[in-house]
C-alpha cells in the first residue's frame, strides 16, 4: 500500500482532527513498530501497521467490521433519545470513524448487531434485495402451539404491507420460546408478525445473521469484537 504520513495514518483511524493527532505524535503519545515517533510527517505503509496511542495497541484498519453483543436498553440511532447508543459501547475512535450500525434492532431487542464505517458492505448487508437470513429467538407473552407455527410460515398480513409477509423458518422451542427467520428487515417486523399472528412478543435477541451465530463468537452481552475473514464468509453464507 501507498506509505501515508503518521499524522494521516492516526486521523484514518478515529484519533481526531489531523491537528490533533499531530499534537499526539509530537507528544511523544505515539510509538510505530515499537519505536517512539515523534515527527508527524514520517512515512509508513499503513498496511498491517502495528502502532500504540497512550500505550495502548492498535493495527491499522482500512474499513472496521464490527460484532456487538447488544444488551437492552442501548438504541442504534446515532441520535438516541431515550437510551444510551450502541457507539457508546464502542471505543470513542470508531465514533470518529462514523461507523454505523447495519440496519437496526429496537432498543429492547439483544443480540447479534453488526457495525462497519463501510458504506459498500453496509448497503450490502442490509439491502433489501440481499434478503440476508436473519434468526431471532423471541419470548412469547402467551404458551403458543404449532398453530402459530403455521401461521407464520403461511404468512401474516401486517398493516402497511400489501402482501403479506411469511417467516422462512419458524420453530417452537418451548411453548413461549420460538425461532424464526426473516429476511426482509421491515420496521418491527417480528414483534409485527408475532401480534398479526395473534401472541405478542415479552422479549426479543437476534442469534444469527446468514450463518454467523452469535453464539460462536464469545461475546458476553455489551462486548464487541473484530471480524475476521471467516466471519464475513460464515456471514455470506460460506
Ligand atoms: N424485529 C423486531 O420486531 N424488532 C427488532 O429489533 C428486530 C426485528
Amino acid at each position: 500500500m501507498k506509505k501515508l504520513s503518521l499524522d494521516r495514518i492516526l486521523q484514518s483511524q478515529g484519533f481526531g482532527t489531523r491537528k490533533g493527532c499531530r499534537a499526539l505524535i509530537e507528544d511523544g503519545d505515539v510509538t510505530v513498530a515499537g519505536n517512539a515517533v515523534t515527527s508527524y510527517k514520517a512515512e509508513f505503509d499503513p498496511e498491517g501497521l502495528e502502532f500504540t496511542v497512550f500505550d495502548e495497541l492498535w493495527i491499522y484498519r482500512r474499513h472496521l467490521y464490527l460484532a456487538l453483543n447488544k444488551p437492552a436498553n442501548y438504541e442504534c440511532s446515532r441520535k438516541p433519545s431515550h437510551h444510551p447508543g450502541v457507539h457508546t459501547l464502542l471505543p470513542e475512535q470508531f465514533t470518529w470513524r462514523d461507523v454505523q450500525p447495519v440496519g437496526r434492532l429496537d432498543h429492547d431487542t439483544t443480540g447479534l448487531l453488526l457495525l462497519s464505517d463501510d458504506g459498500d458492505f453496509i448497503h450490502a448487508q442490509s439491502h433489501p434485495k440481499h434478503h440476508q437470513p436473519k434468526l431471532y429467538v423471541a419470548t412469547l407473552a402467551e404458551a403458543a402451539d404449532q398453530t402459530l407455527v403455521d401461521a407464520l410460515l403461511a404468512g401474516v398480513k401486517l398493516i402497511d404491507e400489501p402482501a403479506p409477509i411469511a417467516a422462512q423458518h419458524a420453530l417452537l422451542r418451548d411453548p413461549t420460546h420460538i425461532e424464526i427467520v426473516i429476511a426482509e428487515g421491515k420496521y418491527h417486523q417480528v414483534k409485527r408478525m408475532l401480534a398479526a399472528a395473534g401472541n405478542h412478543c415479552a422479549a426479543l435477541e437476534r442469534s444469527r445473521i446468514g450463518g454467523l451465530e452469535l453464539a460462536g463468537l464469545g461475546l458476553a452481552p455489551g462486548e464487541w469484537r473484530y471480524l475476521d475473514e471467516h466471519d464475513l464468509a460464515r456471514l455470506n453464507g460460506a
